[in-house]
């Protein structure tokens, strides 16, 4: 009988499988084509404790009871039709993990509907990538405690460790786990929009090759603003084209994909009333970038009068530094107030500390950042918004007049920077005592009569404007 089960050999499924596997436990593997099995067989396990099965009966059959059963596939219908097919051969007290990106609204609702069939389920975000997940990935696991506590052994053994502590935690109630692992990827895609930012700008207004871009990239990595995205972005810039030995990146098609995680964190920060414009913006980035063929229209019959700028390369680099560590501070205050307030209103219990602390080793978005934002959480455990405080406001007061100015060359220059700028809007509106929605509120009230409250009396007023 195998310790576990896993369903899904695509790039995540087969290194968790390796990972598991060298860690000492046995493991039954199932994947719908079965020629990948085979072939996974084949030319990756070694002397891992690995079994290939081909249908669902045997494969649930192999399993030491209660059985667990790792789903890595494709989000969404995938993983409710392999449910579906896995519960006739299930039992009491079995367990389905799904470690896949689902929606963190569709593991609410399969946790709930499994109870009538006593099958119990776990949502586990895992972040890491292929290599992470070979090696050790950062593992956001949420459902029931008791059902964690069935895993948890395995899981502490694969994920990654920092300081000896490994990079997972149960993170909260019902679809807690995905929940994060979805906001995970908001501020993942904030980042790399912002680092393209940069390097639009060198490239664009320095004159830049990308061998120096990679350079400054690799200092700032050395710094404060080391993180895993910064450090393959300045792999990827050295990276040469084994066509034309030219920089690769120069030959990628401009167009940014992606797969919903993003756009799931902007619609839900939407439902929760949460302000989160730099993780939207992530988004509209990628968004903007697909319009190819609109932007080759556009940037002909649009006249750009660049202003000569003559920019001080030091300089504007050094901006660049404090404006991306400006940037990265708003997308993580961002996605952890969604969190905190996730946590409140669908009573997750989520310690936005813990999460900071499993992000600090073995995914996408960690960085030496996190140490100082775990610090400001740990003053106030009560304030959901960890902008909302001195050092926050501090450290971004500290890199506001570098961000202006990157964000002044870009326009200069006719670089969107949207992400820079949206972050410096956010700020603005966030410290700005009074705003200009009272124009907006007797707007309301005008075309509306949707009334408004006074600033020098309680109550509810209306006026008639006409
Ligand atoms: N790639 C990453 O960096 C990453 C990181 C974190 C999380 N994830 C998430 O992890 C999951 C797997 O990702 P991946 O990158 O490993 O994907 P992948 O390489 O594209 O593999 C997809 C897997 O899903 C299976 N599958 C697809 N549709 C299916 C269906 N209808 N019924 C049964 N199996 C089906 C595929 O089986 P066949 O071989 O038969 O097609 C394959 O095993 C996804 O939810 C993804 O979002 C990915």
């Amino acid at each position: 009988m195998n310790d576990i089960g896993l369903i899904g050999l695509g790039v995540m499924g087969e290194n968790l499988a390796l990972n598991i596997g060298r860690n000492n436990y046995s493991l039954s593997v199932l994947n719908r084509t079965i020629e990948k099995t085979k072939m996974f067989m084949e030319q990756k396990v070694r002397d891992e404790n690995i079994m290939p099965f081909y249908d669902i009966k045997s494969f649930v059959e192999s399993l030491e009871r209660p059985r667990k059963i790792i789903l890595m596939v494709k989000s969404g219908e995938p993983v409710d039709n392999l449910i579906h097919e896995l519960l006739p051969y299930l039992e009491n007290g079995d367990l389905i993990i799904d470690g896949g990106n689902s929606y963190f609204k569709d593991t609410d609702r399969r946790i709930e509907e499994l109870k009538a069939s006593n099958v119990l389920y776990l949502g586990l975000g895992i972040s890491g990538g292929e290599y992470g997940a070979l090696n050790g990935p950062s593992l956001m696991p949420g459902g029931l405690l008791e059902t964690y506590k069935l895993v948890e052994d395995i899981l502490l053994n694969i994920a990654a460790k920092v300081d000896s502590k490994p990079c997972c935690t149960y993170v909260g109630d019902d679809g807690a786990g995905h929940f994060v692992k979805m906001i995970h990827n908001g501020i993942e895609y904030g980042i790399m929009l912002g680092i393209s930012e940069a390097y639009n700008i060198m490239r664009k207004g320095l004159m830049l090759s990308s061998k120096e871009i990679g350079d400054t990239f690799k200092k700032w990595n050395d710094g404060e603003l080391g993180s895993y995205l910064m450090e393959i972005s300045y792999k990827i810039m050295y990276h040469e084209d084994e066509n034309n030995n030219r920089p690769l990146v120069d030959f990628i098609l401009d167009k940014a994909e992606q797969k919903g995680t993003g756009k799931w964190t902007s619609i839900t920060a939407l439902e929760l009333g949460i302000p989160a414009p730099s993780l939207t913006a992530a988004v509209d980035g990628r968004l903007i970038s697909h319009f190819k063929e609109e932007r080759i229209k556009l940037s002909n019959v649009f006249e750009k009068k660049k202003v000569n700028l003559s920019l001080d390369k030091e300089k504007t680099i050094y901006d660049l530094e404090k404006s991306l560590l400006f940037n990265q501070f708003i997308l993580f205050s961002q996605g952890i107030w969604l969190i905190n307030e996730a946590s409140n209103v669908y009573n997750y219990n989520i310690d936005s500390a813990e999460v900071l602390r499993i992000w600090k080793g073995g995914c996408i978005i960690r960085a030496k950042m996190i140490n100082f934002l775990i610090e400001i959480i740990n003053e106030d455990r009560e304030n959901i918004n960890f902008l909302n405080n001195k050092k926050s406001v501090d450290f971004l007061l500290g890199k506001f007049n570098s961000t202006k100015h990157i964000s002044n060359i870009a326009k200069d220059l006719y670089i969107p920077a949207l992400i820079h700028n949206t972050s410096m809007d956010y700020f603005l509106g966030l410290i700005e005592e009074n705003s200009a929605a009272n124009l907006m509120q007797a707007q309301r009230d005008y075309f509306g009569a949707h009334t408004y409250e006074r600033v020098d009396s309680e109550g509810i007023f209306h006026t008639e404007w006409e």
